[in-house]
């Protein structure tokens, strides 16, 4: 007797037509870097085919992205100046509220999300403010959400969409539920980076963002990758605290999390598909040791099947190129 899934798989239209996850374009999110300076368009070394971008080199990348029918994007500030607080984080005409007023303006229908953090604006490197502790610097967490608060409010002025922070600090998503609503904002939705591991999968990013931390790690505030019973613990108290999406971060080595996520949690849920997962596939795509775009697109399928609903991925682009080639076959 032929077995049923056998008589599924006889062709590629029966193979499509029981397909039981998509990859669109429109759920994927792309970072963009941008930063001071003009004509600034710097390919980090460890992540081919990614740039830091000034602002005057902005419109032409995010027209090409709009083209290719991204809908939506990621930003992170690069300052050219950082000190102990941070306060380019929060400055009016910081690099991050720059980027966004010129974005919305160019392109209102983009979805354009503002990543939420400290750590590329201070001088330490942290994703807050450090004060002495025992065992030496440690973060200073109400100092710090005060900080926060105020860089959440400050992008939603600039026209931010979404408000994604990315610190973990203890009442991080209350914090700035409460910040934004008291300004006004209370239709500004937060996605916050509720299970974000201590990772050696963010080695480029740190590298491009140059906030590797200066002295210590973020293992006090990230989670360790052996736990996967608190990264539930972590997504209830962000939903209980007023998140409107649940984010996983690394995204390739936690599949697990997404699907657990995915099923305990009726909020959409988000994978990052991080610096360190696009940078192997970059390196051994260079190497000519595996299929640079069937690789991708497995990867991709794959956080879907596991139960994400997003995913933010420098791979974003190249998706878009491939599958605009494969329409026009
Ligand atoms: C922190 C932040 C990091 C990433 C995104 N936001 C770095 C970190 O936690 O050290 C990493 C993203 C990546 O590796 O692609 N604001």
């Amino acid at each position: 007797m032929i077995q049923r899934h056998r008589r599924l798989r006889k062709s590629q239209a029966m193979r499509n037509i029981v397909r039981e996850n998509h990859l669109q374009l429109q759920d994927l999110i792309y970072p963009i870097f941008v930063t001071h300076g003009n004509n600034v368009q710097n390919e980090i070394e460890s992540m081919p085919g990614v740039y830091h971008l000034s602002l005057d080199r902005l419109h032409s990348e995010v027209n090409e992205l709009v083209q290719l029918g991204i809908q939506s994007v990621i930003i992170f500030g690069v300052p050219d100046e950082k000190d102990e607080v941070g306060s380019q984080a929060y400055a009016e005409e910081g690099i991050v509220q720059r980027a966004l007023k010129l974005l919305k303006r160019w392109y209102p229908q983009l979805v354009v999300i503002a990543d939420t953090c400290l750590c590329q604006f201070t001088d330490h490197g942290h994703c807050g403010v450090v004060c002495d502790g025992d065992h030496g610097p440690v973060v200073d967490n109400d100092q710090s959400l005060e900080l926060l608060v105020k860089t959440a409010v400050s992008q939603a002025t600039a026209g931010a969409d979404v408000i994604a922070p990315s610190n973990m600090m203890d009442g991080y998503v209350h914090a700035i539920r409460q910040g934004l609503d008291e300004a006004g904002y209370e239709e500004i939705p937060i996605m916050a980076y509720s299970v974000k591991y201590a990772s050696a999968f963010y080695g480029p990013f740190r590298d491009a963002a140059k906030s590797t931390p200066q002295q210590g790690d973020r293992k006090s505030y990230q989670m360790d990758p052996a736990n996967a019973r608190e990264a539930l613990r972590e997504a209830q108290s962000d939903l209980e605290e007023g998140a409107d999406f649940l984010m996983v971060k690394p995204g390739l080595a936690y599949m697990d999390i997404i699907y657990q996520l995915k099923q305990n949690y009726d909020l959409p849920i988000v994978a990052y598909n991080v610096s360190g997962e696009y940078s192997m596939i970059k390196a051994a795509e260079d190497k000519g040791w595996i299929d640079e775009k069937q690789v991708v697109l497995e990867m991709l399928t794959s956080f879907k099947r596991a139960g994400a609903d997003i995913i933010i991925t420098y791979f974003a682009k190249d998706v878009a190129r491939w599958m605009r080639r494969d329409e026009e076959r």
